[in-house]
């Protein structure tokens, strides 16, 4: 049976590759910043099969406020060190009563059609995940569909996907399962992933953090989603969850979403090794996957400490499924005492974690610590977490750096769904490339995050206050100084006496 289903495989890769030629001579004068019309890729997909899907460009959107940990630490009363070291932030980006989901959304998106001259009517689907929720019923994606209203586009599929912070990983599939499937139009599809992370008061706090990814999806894209690799587990818990819809707030049991978020990486690694072997088997080669098959891992990032301990624990895996492995010099030196560990009794293993942070420190430093720039300076932007990862790795490498590699991807939501898979980076480094050009469009986040303003943990505190105390309300006017947000931004005018929200774009130039 695995026979058949190898050699089918193996004719689809062969015929693939075929069609991938020929689409890649129609639509390679199309491609660049200013993307290919609707109608050019219809042609184009009207006698092939779309190849190599996966994003083709991708804009980030975080508040221009943000708190110091280290002053929140003072502010709290902790330990100095305890949010700084101990989970690995240094600033977290909150949000005004000026912003909520829907402004957030609507910022990244438009952000993302401007930067690459996109015509609304080029767009056939578009997804949003999310959680938060602002309406039990209206998604946020029937707000977003103003931006097409100018277009005359109301063709397009797609709506809300909530699942903790897996939301956006659900819709990302979703897009690219579209584009590959026989409902696809030949149009791009979007994915937009927003939420804003606030808890209560206590130690969750400093785990917070806001912002928004925008991601197109389609053909021939400079980042294409690995086919068949995908290690999926999902589970039911109640590590982290919203059942107070009164509340912005969620409950959390902070030690059993850690572990929870372990067993997960766990499972689906598990199950992206085992589809990744059977795919090399078909090519021949029967070697384990391992992290050295990874030349970036990004990771769904609660705190950047916990990405750390991840990324040591996926060593651990490696280092338990080969029984063969060196200990006496290498990778695994001195980690012998180890060789019997069992996984699922490891998750609070101190002696096992620190073994293994040690033993991956350089690789780690190598593969995953760049991607933790937009996590640490900005804190958990729950579903865009995984993606801004992505952009942060994206914006500190060059394409002949990134050029033809894999970049591993964990995206884990709450409640609990997760999936591991991979992005394969294209080979193709011309100044013109698209992927030279993703590059270049994110090139700019490190100085956009040194731009954003500075808040007293005090007056940020207040601000959650009023928050707490005024987000639900209606015939509201929320308060929050509107030249504070960066050019461009979307942002709440008014909640009417029936709830309907109003929305204005700050253009200080116009
Ligand atoms: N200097 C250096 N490190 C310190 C110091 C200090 N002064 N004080 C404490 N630490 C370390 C601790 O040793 C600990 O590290 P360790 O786990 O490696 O031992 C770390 O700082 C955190 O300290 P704890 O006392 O364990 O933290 P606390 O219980 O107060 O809360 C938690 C941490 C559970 C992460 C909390 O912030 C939380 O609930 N966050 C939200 C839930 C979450 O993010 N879950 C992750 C997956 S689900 C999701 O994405 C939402």
């Amino acid at each position: 049976m695995s026979r058949i289903f190898t050699r089918s495989r193996r004719y689809i890769q062969l015929t693939g590759e075929l069609r991938r030629q020929r689409s890649l001579r129609e639509l390679s004068p199309a491609l660049g910043r200013s993307f290919a019309s609707a109608s050019a890729l219809f042609k184009a997909r009207s006698d092939s099969w779309p190849q190599d899907v996966g994003i083709l460009a991708l804009e980030v959107y975080f508040p221009s406020q943000y708190v110091e940990q280290q002053e929140l630490e003072k502010y709290d009363g902790v330990d100095a060190g305890k949010y700084t070291v101990g989970l690995g932030q240094t600033r977290m980006g909150f949000c005004s009563d000026r912003e909520d989901i829907n402004s957030l959304c609507l910022t990244v998106v438009q952000r993302l059609m401007e930067r690459n001259n996109l015509q609304g009517s080029s767009i056939g689907r578009l997804e949003v995940g999310t959680e938060t929720i602002i309406d039990k019923s209206k998604a946020v994606k029937t707000v977003l569909m103003q931006l097409f209203e100018d277009s005359g586009n109301t063709d397009i599929e797609g709506i809300d996907t909530t699942n903790a912070c897996y939301g956006g990983t659900a819709s990302l599939f979703n897009a690219a399962n579209w584009v590959e499937s026989s409902s696809w139009d030949g149009r791009y599809a979007l994915v937009v992933c927003g939420d804003i992370a606030v808890y209560a008061t206590g130690s969750a706090r400093p785990t917070g953090g806001a912002g928004a990814v925008a991601m197109l999806v389609g053909p021939n894209a400079p980042l294409t989603l690995e086919r068949g690799l995908r290690g999926t587990h999902m589970q039911h818990a109640y590590d982290f969850y919203k059942p107070d819809l009164s509340s912005e707030y969620p409950v959390v049991d902070g030690k059993l979403s850690i572990e929870c978020y372990f067993s997960a990486l766990d499972q689906c690694y598990s199950v992206y090794r085992r589809k990744f072997s059977e795919q090399r088997q078909g090519d021949g080669v029967s070697d384990l996957l391992t992290l050295n098959d990874f030349q970036h891992m990004v990771f769904h990032t609660p705190f950047c400490k916990l990405v750390q301990k991840s990324f040591a624990r996926l060593m651990l895996n490696d280092f338990l499924s080969d029984p063969n492995a060196n200990t006496e010099s290498g990778l695994y030196q001195g980690l012998q005492a180890f060789r019997n560990v069992k996984l699922a009794e490891t998750y609070s293993n101190k002696e096992v974690e620190k073994a293994f942070l040690k033993a991956s420190q350089g690789i780690f430093n190598q593969k995953t610590k760049p991607s933790l720039l937009l996590s640490t300076q900005n804190g958990n932007m729950y579903t865009p977490s995984v993606y801004g990862c992505l952009a942060s790795v994206l914006s500190q490498y060059s394409a002949q750096q990134l050029a033809d590699t894999r970049i591993g991807a964990f995206s884990y939501g709450s409640g609990l769904a997760a999936s591991m898979f991979s992005f394969r980076v294209s080979p193709n480094t011309a100044p013109d490339s698209p992927l030279t050009q993703l590059l270049s469009s994110l090139s700019d986040l490190p100085e956009r995050l040194e731009s954003r303003k500075p808040v007293k943990p005090d007056d940020f505190a207040n601000i959650m206050k009023l928050k707490e105390e005024t987000h639900h309300l209606a015939n509201y006017t929320p308060q929050g100084t509107v030249s504070d947000l960066f050019p461009g931004t979307w942002y709440l005018t008014r909640v009417d006496e029936k709830y309907r929200r109003s929305y204005s774009r700050y253009q200080p130039n116009k």
